[in-house]
């Protein structure tokens, strides 16, 4: 008996310390971390959020929020001519911001597709502009050597097998109504419908560096795993472009490898997100206004420096940030977003060294008052960006001994490190703190950023 309750102990304690979660494929950890790679290096992608909700002007779930039907919704198909799209613009853009992936709604909740699907009429090329925007779209990526990414609605509002339900446009506010709303829908043709489109996506496009999935509401009224059969999707997807990374939004979440990173919309992390005790690869995704499509009259944009804040504190806690734009009917960025994205352009220019390769500073460093710490643990250097600008000193809290030289990013410039003062020392009150002396005058960037080698 004591045997027994000897093995179970054991058991029992190796099967905590080792949690086994339930896995769908079989690839090692190591060969995760090689195949996120890029992606984790790169810390700052594009996501685009178009279609025909571009004309209305007023959210993309404009057709959800208005209550909007398919009738009603069809003079936006009718009318779409996006006669200015030129997707090398767009991504010379986004380039010249620093932002190394882009990731496009090939479909959004509307149901409306981007791409030559054949098994629907609702898209781009039976619209007045005619033509494969998707394809396009991937062409100027490759050509200028950025990652290619589809954004793909796992909702859809126009289909007619997809059963209503609260989240969709056609909801109704008795529940009871829902069962003889739907009756002659049929959720598993809907499933083929979707498994049928997301295989055309990652077979007639070449090689597909991410999917970004959206979303998974389950629950008694909603839609999850089973609605999607998220399992084969996610192992379809992995055979048919083993290298792609995906999001966690298909509602796998019980299996270790359900998901390559996780997604944090429209809200700053408080520190490095974990799961099951255990820091995963993020992402937070934010707009510039609040809206992801294009938006007239949205007027709550975020400012210069609050996007770079955006940016910087991700990588500070180990994420990465793909910012949103939201394209006009005319399939051009407007001049908010234009300005926007300069912002970050004219930052990273001189300051990408502290995101690029980047992550969370070791722990044995503290951020300096009002600055955020990343960390290159390639080049062994540490970035202290300063979110307010201080007068000539700063202050490296026990830094002594660490630090082999200094100087500013944007330029190069040197910066004097020295001691505490003599009397801070004779007072033995600060004896392994580290002063940079700064210029009086601030750098000529939204926020500076210092350059320390370490030793
Ligand atoms: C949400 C919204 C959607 C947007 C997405 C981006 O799930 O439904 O409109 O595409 O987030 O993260």
């Amino acid at each position: 008996m004591k045997k027994l309750i000897l093995v179970i102990t054991i058991f029992l304690s190796v099967a905590t310390a080792f949690p086994q979660g339930k896995r769908i494929g079989n690839e090692a950890e190591v060969q995760k971390k090689e195949r996120m790679g890029w992606w984790v290096h790169d810390r700052f992608g594009m996501f685009i959020h178009w279609g025909i909700y571009a004309l209305p002007a007023r959210h993309e779930w404009v057709k959800n929020y208005e209550r909007i039907s398919d009738e009603q919704y069809q003079k936006y198909f009718d009318n779409f001519n996006p006669d200015l799209y030129n997707p090398k613009e767009w991504v010379r853009k986004a380039k010249e911001a620093g932002m190394k992936y882009v990731v496009l709604t090939t479909k959004h909740h509307d149901g409306f597709c981007l791409f030559d699907s054949k098994y629907t009429d609702y898209k781009a090329t039976n619209t007045p502009i005619g033509r494969d925007l998707v394809k396009e779209y991937v062409d100027a990526l490759r050509t200028e050597g950025l990652k290619v990414g589809f954004y793909y609605s796992l909702l859809d509002w126009h289909h007619p097998d997809y059963t209503i339900d609260g989240f969709h446009s056609q909801r109704v506010e008795d529940e009871k109504e829902y069962a003889k709303l739907n009756k002659g829908r049929d959720m598993n043709k809907y499933r083929e419908y979707l498994h049928n489109q997301v295989r055309e996506l990652l077979t007639n496009y070449g090689k597909i560096d991410l999917l970004w999935l959206d979303f998974s509401y389950p629950g008694e009224n909603g839609k999850g795993s089973k609605d999607w059969d998220s399992e084969n999707l996610l192992k379809m997807v992995r055979s048919l472009q083993p290298g792609i990374i995906v999001n966690d939004r298909l509602d796998l979440n019980e299996y270790e490898d359900g998901w390559d990173f996780t997604t944090h919309e429209q809200y700053k992390v408080s520190k490095w997100p974990e799961v099951n005790g255990k820091k995963t690869p993020w992402e937070t995704c934010q707009t510039f206004s609040g809206s992801w499509g294009y938006y007239r009259d949205e007027y709550t944009w975020k400012d210069s420096k609050q996007l770079l804040g955006l940016l910087i504190e991700s990588v500070s806690k180990g994420g990465n940030l793909i910012m949103n734009v939201g394209p006009t009917a005319r399939g051009v960025f407007d001049e908010r977003a234009n300005a926007s994205l300069a912002a970050f352009g004219n930052w990273m220019k001189y300051n990408s060294r502290s995101i690029y390769g980047c992550t969370q500073a070791p722990e044995e460093f503290e951020a300096p008052a009002m600055s955020l710490l990343t960390y290159n643990p390639e080049t062994n250097r540490l970035y202290i960006h300063l979110l307010d600008y201080p007068l000539q000193n700063l202050v490296l809290p026990n830094y002594k001994g660490k630090v082999k030289y200094a100087q500013l990013l944007h330029d190069g410039s040197e910066i004097a490190v020295s001691a505490r003062s003599a009397e801070d020392i004779k007072e033995n009150e600060y004896p392994n703190d580290l002063t940079l002396s700064l210029p009086v005058r601030k750098p000529n960037d939204e926020i500076p950023v210092i350059e320390l080698i370490l030793e």
